[in-house]
């Protein structure tokens, strides 16, 4: 795919597809609820749609029509196993969640994924479940993962890796373990399980002392089906808000955007860098929060961001990046050691292709340094995105002002944002 420059700015009102976190749980939690579950505007993407089988392979009745689907709930332990290995593509959610819902169901499961996901620690998810007495295999730390079904024993945790999947993992397997399950969190991650688990009646006690955060859980009690409607995506409209941003001449609102608080990290950062970003409309629904969006270009500075900004964060890096790159003076962001585990080595790509558009940056332990400038010479247009999705879109957001770049293996954007370039074109993008 090639992004090439806008010339009137980004204007419009683009339609940003449901969130990816709240779409994998919105499928997992109503799946082993009792009841009918109705879920409206739930991603269409391929990374969902992973979850979607996995859980329909277990047979679980999963209806579609349009925009909702229809789930019937089969209870807490009533999965059956799948026929033959479960495919996960490139879903790095559905991996870590399901091998924490499947090692306490009563069947064997085998996951196996595409070479990215392969490539993924799973030892991270299948270490804090073990100490469950989960009887999982991985392949030298990754998939193909088998999970051996069994009962396990409620523990408590101290959560070393800053993970939502990890969190989450274990939750859904405290879920059908006896007894009560203790997860302290030393970082924040972002909290839709939880949330999801207490609407559904789940026994769940949540405590927040200072940073950290005590999640107790007492398994085994069966959950109540409700209907989901879920917010659209903060993490996709990201490439959309820093593209209006950085080109002259634009204006865009985007609506009904989940601004959960262990997430917004984006805005936060952008708002410090000068952005006009307004928030309006602010509601609360199936206990998330959501606001509209307003955007409109900016003169952004530079910002130093300490380590706590990844924990709310981490997805956007590639994007903020790409701000940073057109801000009046540097910028720091510090402690970015996760992005080099995520569907690529996310910390290599941004600076190997920053510098290919002619960007001075470096990294120092896990810290990533921009230094702007404002006249960049391409060194090399070819944007190298090792099949991951934010870094292709991050890349299509710099092509919109510097033009032409070409974007490899663009295909990934179908992992969380099938529509992403038409919306763009909608809104005066240039991409072919
Ligand atoms: C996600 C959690 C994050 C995030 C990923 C989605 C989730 O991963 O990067 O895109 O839905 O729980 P980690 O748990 O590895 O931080």
């Amino acid at each position: 795919m090639i992004s090439n420059v806008v010339t009137e700015g980004i204007n419009g009102i683009p339609k940003i597809p449901g969130d990816k976190s709240i779409s994998h749980r919105s499928i997992i939690i109503p799946s082993i609820s009792n009841g009918v579950c109705e879920i409206n505007n739930i991603l269409k993407s391929d990374d969902v749609l992973r979850t979607l089988n996995a859980l329909k392979s277990m047979g679980v009745n999963i209806q579609e029509n349009k925009n909702k689907i229809i789930i019937q709930g089969k209870g807490l332990n009533s999965l059956n196993r799948a026929n033959g290995e479960i495919y996960l593509g490139n879903s790095g959610t559905s991996a870590r969640l399901l091998t924490g819902l499947l090692s306490s169901q009563k069947f064997k499961s085998i996951l196996t994924g595409d070479k990215s996901l392969s490539s993924r620690p799973m030892q991270r998810i299948a270490d804090p479940l073990s100490k469950m007495n989960a009887k999982i295999i991985t392949t030298k730390g990754s998939l193909p993962l088998t999970i051996e079904g069994s009962n396990l024993k409620a523990v408590n945790f101290d959560l070393e890796i800053p993970s939502a999947q990890i969190k989450s993992g274990l939750l859904l397997a405290a879920l059908n373990t006896k007894g009560q399950t203790n997860i302290t969190e030393n970082k924040v991650t972002r909290d839709h399980t939880e949330v999801m688990l207490q609407s559904f009646g789940a026994n769940i006690e949540i405590n927040k002392i200072g940073s950290k955060k005590n999640i107790k859980i007492i398994g085994q009690k069966e959950l109540i089906g409700k209907n989901i409607d879920v917010p659209n995506d903060l993490s996709s409209s990201s490439f959309f808000i820093v593209s209006a941003l950085i080109n002259k001449n634009s204006k865009i609102i985007l609506k009904n955007i989940n601004n959960n608080p262990t997430r917004n990290g984006i805005i936060l950062a952008l708002k410090k860098m000068g952005a006009k970003i307004n928030l309006t409309n602010n509601r609360i629904n199936n206990n998330e929060n959501i606001c509209d969006i307003e955007v409109r270009s900016s003169e952004l500075h530079g910002c130093e961001l300490g380590p706590e900004f990844a924990d709310l964060m981490i997805d956007e890096y590639p994007i903020l990046s790409i701000a940073a790159s057109f801000a009046n003076s540097p910028s720091v962001f510090r402690g970015l050691k996760e992005l080099r585990v995520k569907e690529s080595d996310r910390l290599k790509l941004i600076l190997l292709n920053l510098q290919n558009c002619g960007v001075n940056c470096k990294s120092e332990n896990n810290d990533l340094f921009i230094f702007p400038s404002n006249k960049y010479q391409i060194k090399n247009n070819l944007i190298q995105t090792d099949f991951d999705h934010r870094i292709a879109m991050a890349f299509c957001i710099m092509g919109s002002k510097l033009g032409p770049l070409n974007i490899k293996d663009s295909d990934s954007i179908n992992t969380s944002f099938p529509t992403f370039k038409n919306e763009f074109k909608n809104l005066g993008g240039n991409i072919f």
